[in-house]
Formats: structure tokens, sequence, C-alpha cells
């Protein structure tokens, strides 16, 4: 494989669809890739490439949940994906599955935003208009002690990236739901327009 790849979007939606075939594994790629387009345009960066990356960034967890970003990191790496493509992917596992520190923006904004976006989800969904069209960061800061809610999402991941970003927390959580927003349709997160 060449080393000049560059991955493109149907290229990487393709690769995660081979190893995937979970629908809430696929929302939460679609999530993380809206939230990093999002923040790739603010940051006034390559749009299409933290896309992919967010897109991607949980290739292997269906098939090797054990082997969690190592895996990733070996199949990229056989289907010729650059360096810079794999070492974003393997950063967001930092401190839990991978010694990758996150160290560009695109990184810090991957692991700021990845777990954040299952609590955003989780969140909007218990709304009386099960959206995030009209959802504010207040919604997510009022269950972020409640331990039982949204369980699974480690809050101090979370407040590590918000920290490493040099960001508020309400900041963050704003800008996952704008993120989250420009794909509310695909994520069934638009909820019912009678509602709104
Ligand atoms: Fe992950
Ligand atoms: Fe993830």
């Amino acid at each position: 494989m060449s080393d000049t790849l560059i991955p493109d979007r149907k290229m990487a939606l393709e690769l995660f669809l081979k190893y995937n075939k979970t629908e809430s594994l696929l929302k939460h790629a679609l999530s993380v890739e809206g939230v990093m387009r999002f923040m790739a345009g603010k940051a006034g960066e390559d749009i299409e490439k933290w896309g992919i990356i967010g897109l991607v960034h949980d290739l292997d967890y269906e098939m090797y949940p054990e082997q969690h970003c190592t895996m990733s990191r070996k199949i990229l790496e056989e289907n010729g994906w650059p360096d810079e493509y794999v070492r974003a992917v393997v950063s967001h596992g930092w401190g839990l599955v991978s010694d990758t520190e996150p160290v560009s923006l695109l990184e810090k904004t991957l692991f700021a935003m990845d777990e954040l976006t299952g609590l955003v989800t989780t969140s909007a969904l218990v709304r009386p208009s099960r959206s995030v069209l009209d959802m504010e960061a207040k919604s997510v800061k009022k269950k972020w002690t409640d331990k039982r809610f949204a369980a699974g999402v480690d809050r101090s991941v979370i407040e590590k990236g918000a920290a490493m970003l040099g960001v508020s927390l309400d900041e963050l959580i704003t800008d996952c739901i704008l993120g989250m927003r420009t794909v509310a349709e695909e994520l069934g997160l638009k909820g019912n327009p009678a509602a709104l």
C-alpha cells in the first residue's frame, strides 16, 4: 500500500461497516463524526479529515473489545492509512487502552468529545422532546454527578479532555450539542417535531 493514501469518507464508512454491524455503534460513530466536523469548522481545520477520524475511531470495538485501539491500529495500517490518522484514532484510548497521548488539537478534541456524545445522547432521550435540537448544556450538566445516569460514561475522561483543550465543561458540552444537531436526523435525535 502506498503511504500517500488520503482516506475519503466513503472508504472510511465502508471500512467501519465491514467491522461493525451494531446500530448503536454506527450511531456513536456518526455522532463523533458530526461533532468532529463541527469542531474542525470552528477551528478552521480540515473538516473532512477530522470527520473521517471521528467516524472510524472505534473501528475495532465490536469485534475486538479486549484489544480496543490496538486492533484499529493494525487494521488501519494494513489498509494503508496515514500515520496521522492512525495516531489520532489510537490516542482516544489514552490512559485506558493506549499510551498514545493526545497532542494535536484534533486528538484532544476527539478525546474530550468521544464519551460526551454518549452523555448528550442519553440526556436527549430522557427529555420530553427526545431531541438535541432544543437542548442546552444545562440538561447534561444536571446529570453530571448522577452516577446511575448513563453509568457507562466516564465523566473524568471528559473533564480531562476539557482541561487539555483549556475550555470549560459548559463550552465543551455546548459544542458537542451543536455538533450533534448537524446529524440529528441520522442519530434519531430530532425528536417528534410536533412536540417542539
Ligand atoms: Fe473507544
Ligand atoms: Fe467512542
